[in-house]
């Protein structure tokens, strides 16, 4: 077979692999397995509260309901205290849904709850610049937050004004970058290309004008599509990770650093807790949060049934066995979005085999290093990852 065929073969094939193991993660409704953790390990949480829902947005989340959000902060901390968590904990992130939906006095609340357990420094909370201000960054940082990942997406005011989100404009995040460094935060922002009206002009002009914001982080997501979306993208995938990388040489020529294949930061830190799993235990706390230890994935119910069951004193949630398969693959996954493969010392046969045929193909240098061609497999096969991987809630 020569090279060409090799690289006709390698993207189906790998997508074949990819989803036959997540065939296999099979989750069932049941009572929780005991909390047993080993080594190092991650808390999450998950705030599934937003004041509107982005028409392109795939997280489980529920429209804003004053009510069933104090019961939330009240049935999030009773979920902590119960937990058998210990020790040290690596980092602590509120995710969304909308944390900052939230005041930051609930925040505190159920941060407190989680440090009067363990010990943690890292705090990272994601924010939504609508429900944003000079006042609320503030108290972040009197609670003790470090860490800041602000969802622009856009700032192009056609482009959000078809999403249902509000449009903060340019001005209005240069003010909240602004804030939030001005209180020593550590910030990322979030961007994303292939929402509809995007294109790759006003796309990169976007980057430009982030670069220039005194920002640590700029992270750029292609539009994925999982779960009930509808919403078309407004560029074919490869086109997609063409203008990324177009923006990757921006933001490097800019000073920043590739820290991942989406992430771009100034110093050696990032935000990045959707890539960890395959590293490291987590737990997750709240409705639709995610915890991984042991041999087990588990995912929380729905905020009703959440809160049902608080009531009634139950722990339930999708339990699935992970299998090895599975862990096998997000390895190989992590070292995609890590884009090194100098070290394939803990791969099974078959990531052997295919690692073998990407270096063969040109997508993979002797070693370990990803090409060109060999970037926009891998802006490819995370995002299959990601739009495939079984999410019962
Ligand atoms: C939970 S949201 C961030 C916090 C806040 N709710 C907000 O929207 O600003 C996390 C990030 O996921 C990304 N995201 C959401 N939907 C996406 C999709 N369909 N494809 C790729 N990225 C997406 C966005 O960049 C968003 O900032
Ligand atoms: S993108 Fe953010 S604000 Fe929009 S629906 Fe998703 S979680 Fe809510």
């Amino acid at each position: 077979m020569d090279s060409n065929q090799v690289e006709c073969m390698i993207i189906p094939m790998s997508r074949r692999f990819l989803k036959r193991s997540f065939d296999k993660t099979i989750y069932k409704f049941q009572d929780k397995p005991e909390q047993v953790l080993d080594g190092a390990f991650g808390i999450y949480v998950h705030v599934p509260f937003c004041k509107s829902l982005c028409n392109f947005c795939p997280f489980y989340k529920e429209l804003y309901n004053f009510s069933q959000c104090s019961k939330y902060v009240d049935a999030v901390i009773s979920e902590i205290e119960k937990s058998p968590i210990e020790g040290k904990a690596d980092w602590l992130y509120f995710g969304g849904g909308t944390p900052n939906m939230l005041t930051v006095h609930q925040l505190a609340q159920i941060k407190d709850a989680i440090q009067a357990k363990v010990k943690v420094e890292k705090v990272g909370i994601e924010l939504l610049p609508d429900v944003l201000n000079a006042e609320y960054i503030k108290e972040l940082r009197i609670a003790k937050f470090t860490k800041a990942s602000i969802g622009v997406e856009s700032l192009q005011p056609d482009v959000l004004k078809g999403t249902g989100r509000s449009v903060p404009g340019k001005e209005g995040i240069a003010q909240l970058v602004k804030e939030v460094k001005y209180r020593g935060l550590w910030l990322n922002l979030d961007f994303m290309i292939g929402l509809p009206g995007q294109d790759r002009k006003s796309f990169l002009e976007d980057i430009k004008t982030a670069s220039q914001l005194d920002t640590d982080q700029v992270t750029i997501y292609p539009f994925m599509r999982l779960g009930k979306i509808k919403t078309e993208a407004s560029l074919p995938d490869k086109d997609q990770y063409h203008i990324m990388e177009k923006a990757g040489q921006m933001l490097e020529k800019a000073g920043y650093k590739r820290h991942g294949l989406w992430t771009f930061s100034r110093g050696n830190d990032m935000y990045d807790f959707p890539m960890v799993e395959p590293m490291h235990d987590y737990l997750g706390f709240g409705p639709g949060a995610v915890s991984s230890y042991g041999q087990w994935k588990i995912v929380n119910p729905e905020v009703k049934v959440y809160l049902d069951d608080w009531k009634a004193g139950k722990s339930r949630g999708f339990v699935a066995e992970k299998t090895e398969e599975s862990d096998n693959w997000r390895k190989f996954a992590r070292k995609l979005y890590d884009m090194d493969f100098t070290d394939t010392s803990e791969f099974v046969k078959e990531q052997k085999k295919v690692v073998n045929l990407l270096k063969k193909s040109g997508f993979i240098t002797k070693d370990g290093q990803l090409t060109e061609k060999g970037t926009i497999y891998a802006h490819d096969i995370t995002k299959t990852i990601i739009e495939n991987m079984p999410h019962p809630v």
